[in-house]
């Protein structure tokens, strides 16, 4: 590399484990991930539009693709492989299923990373439009938007109870 574009390294937490990592700083994050193995992490338009790459930056929702390498230092990233508690789902990612929230899945792990930041950042029970608002930019080429959203609202109903199950959820 030449000397206007030499390697760094930065440190910073991905699903829970400390790393560090070496690169060109302007190297994309989706990129950065998916070399460790994280290939829940998809690419599609590579430009910051359709929501397929995106993942928890500090409980934010961020467009891997268009995240620098040098951005993630010091930061915590959460991909969708980080969700769930070793064989456990998360009750997002367990509603997704109940819901059939997905045929193809590729966009699933954007619109979980989103979805999950917005019930993360809320308190009770959602309705549409606060859905729709939350995952704008993200796009389905299946359009299973109407099975999202009935997942992430039937989740923010259920908050709360997931957690123990011998309070018993509302039913769906
Ligand atoms: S691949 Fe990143 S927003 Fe489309
Ligand atoms: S489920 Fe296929 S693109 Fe969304």
């Amino acid at each position: 590399m030449n000397e206007m574009n030499e390697e760094i390294s930065v440190t910073c937490r991905i699903n829970g484990e400390d790393v560090a990592l070496h690169g060109d700083p302007a190297g994309s994050t989706v990129s950065v991930l998916r070399a460790r193995g994280l290939f829940g992490v998809r690419e599609t338009c590579g430009l910051g539009v359709c929501g397929t790459c995106t993942v928890l930056l500090n409980g934010e929702p961020v467009s891997s693709c268009i995240l620098p390498m040098y951005a993630l230092d010091g930061g915590t990233i959460r991909t969708v492989e980080g969700a769930a508690s070793g064989d456990t789902l998360s009750a997002l990612q367990q509603q997704f299923i109940e819901s059939q929230a997905f045929q193809c899945s590729f966009c699933t792990p954007g619109f979980l990373a989103s979805a999950q930041a917005l019930l993360d950042q809320t308190e009770g029970e959602l309705t549409r439009e606060q859905v729709e608002s939350g995952l704008q930019g993200h796009l389905c080429r299946c359009g299973s938007y109407e099975a999202i959203s009935e997942a992430v609202r039937i989740c923010s109903r259920n908050r709360g109870c997931a957690a123990d199950a011998s309070t018993g959820c509302p039913a769906s």
